[in-house]
């Protein structure tokens, strides 16, 4: 008995099959990658049955569809054409469950799927083993390995490319209608405009604000938010010049914002939603650990709100190509903190925010102000992760925060999370 066994990436899978095909060889080739395998079985040089794990690749399940048997019954035949010990082809054949176009048009399917899927892997072990089980040696079925493998080639390149062409396209386009002129940037909604204008007046009072705010929906919900557990801490505020008072400049900006962006994307309601309902506890895990390392809290708080800022922005522009759900992902994972970095040098944040905005994923790349981008950093962590807290530890010891401070915002997660709820 020969035994063969590589690394996919060292001999690749039309080499292998090829050297089988060649020098007509007999036996077993098994692809494995993490949990999933598939089995070849070859006699002479020609594919005679394929095995795979894999849904959409699983024989029996053609099988059962094809003949409109349970999984049960189909089991029992199974088990019958072990003990007559003929293939399970030619048993599957002799009792006229399936006819043989059929059955070779199955394998042809199931082998075709499975090489394309196998062709994308970037790593993965192969064995070919010299030896057929006596289920398949011997069957019914003959398949030209190296032609189905022609075609997988053909499929895999062309739909590789087709989501690679697509993607690379839309993300350069994006990109550069972004950096060059910004056209593609929204407007900074002209209230958020005042604001930031009697934020940065050292002399602005709260009735000039007030005045500024005019809009009844964004009036109801600074109300509401002021209102909400978390906020209001008991205190009942009826007014929007009370609810300017009690929540200071820098937070009112925070709603005002959220407001703004809730309603930018009308096509894309739910994943807005979605961004800004992590934003808003990513503010508040931050606002809460900031007097623990010296920060305002308000800045904190502005600065978590506003960290995926990108993200909207993307989501409102990638949903207007038509590109894959993945392709979406990666265009918004891979591009968001320079796009929220543009976007709040566009609409004018200072330079503190744009910095927290622009590597709240590369703290150590800050210079202004490092340790309030570590904070932004580690609330990010705190708000994706939960309870597990995956990875911040690097993030704890650059603020010197110990596990207590941690864990006493980490216990009330679930609390945030049904005041944001409520707030959204
Ligand atoms: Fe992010
Ligand atoms: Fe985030």
């Amino acid at each position: 008995m020969r035994n063969i066994r590589g690394q996919l990436g060292v001999m690749s899978l039309p080499d292998l099959i090829q050297w089988i095909e060649n020098s007509k060889r007999s036996g077993t080739l098994v692809l494995s990658q993490h949990a999933s395998h598939k089995k070849f079985y070859f006699q002479n040089g020609e594919m005679i049955f394929v095995w795979s794990d894999k849904e959409g690749e699983r024989f029996w399940s053609y099988i059962e569809n094809e003949t409109r048997q349970s999984a049960i019954g189909l089991k029992e035949k199974f088990k019958d054409s072990e003990k007559l010990d003929i293939p399970i082809l030619s048993y599957l054949l002799n009792e006229r469950l399936v006819n043989k176009d059929r059955l070779e048009f199955i394998l042809t399917v199931i082998l075709k799927t499975a090489l394309t899927d196998a062709l994308a892997w970037e790593t993965g072990i192969f064995e070919f083993v010299d030896s057929l089980p006596a289920e398949v040696i011997n069957g019914p079925i003959k398949i030209n390995s190296s032609r189905i493998l022609m075609d997988s080639i053909l499929q895999f390149d062309e739909t590789d490319q087709i989501s690679r062409v697509s993607t690379n396209h839309v993300l350069n386009e994006i990109m550069d209608q972004i950096r060059n002129g910004i056209t593609l940037l929204p407007p900074l909604p002209d209230i958020m405009k005042r604001i930031l204008e009697k934020i940065n007046d050292k002399n602005a009072t709260v009735a000039e604000v007030v005045e500024n705010i005019t809009d009844q929906l964004l009036i109801a919900k600074i109300l509401k938010i002021c209102n909400s557990p978390y906020f209001s801490r008991g205190i009942k505020i009826n007014s929007l010049h009370k609810a300017i008072t009690y929540l200071g400049f820098k937070s009112l900006l925070s709603i005002v914002t959220i407001h703004s962006i809730s309603s930018f994307s009308p096509k894309n309601v739910d994943d807005i939603r979605k961004i800004l309902h992590h934003s808003l506890i990513c503010g508040m895990i931050a606002k809460e650990l900031a007097e623990s390392v010296g920060e305002s809290r308000d800045t904190a708080f502005l600065c978590g709100v506003l960290h995926d800022l990108g993200k909207t922005i993307l989501t409102d522009i990638a949903g207007a190509y038509n590109i894959t759900a993945e392709a979406k992902r990666a265009i918004i994972r891979e591009n968001h903190t320079e796009t929220g970095y543009l976007l709040a040098k566009e609409w004018g944040f200072s330079d503190e925010i744009q910095e927290a905005v622009h590597w709240h994923h590369n703290p150590e790349k800050a210079d202004i102000n490092v340790q309030l981008v570590t904070l932004i950093h580690l609330a990010d962590m705190i708000a994706h992760s939960g309870r597990a807290m995956d990875g911040i530890g690097p993030a704890c010891s650059a603020l010197g925060l110990s596990q207590d401070e941690v864990m006493s915002v980490v216990n009330h997660l679930d609390r945030l999370t049904r005041d944001v709820a409520n707030i959204l």
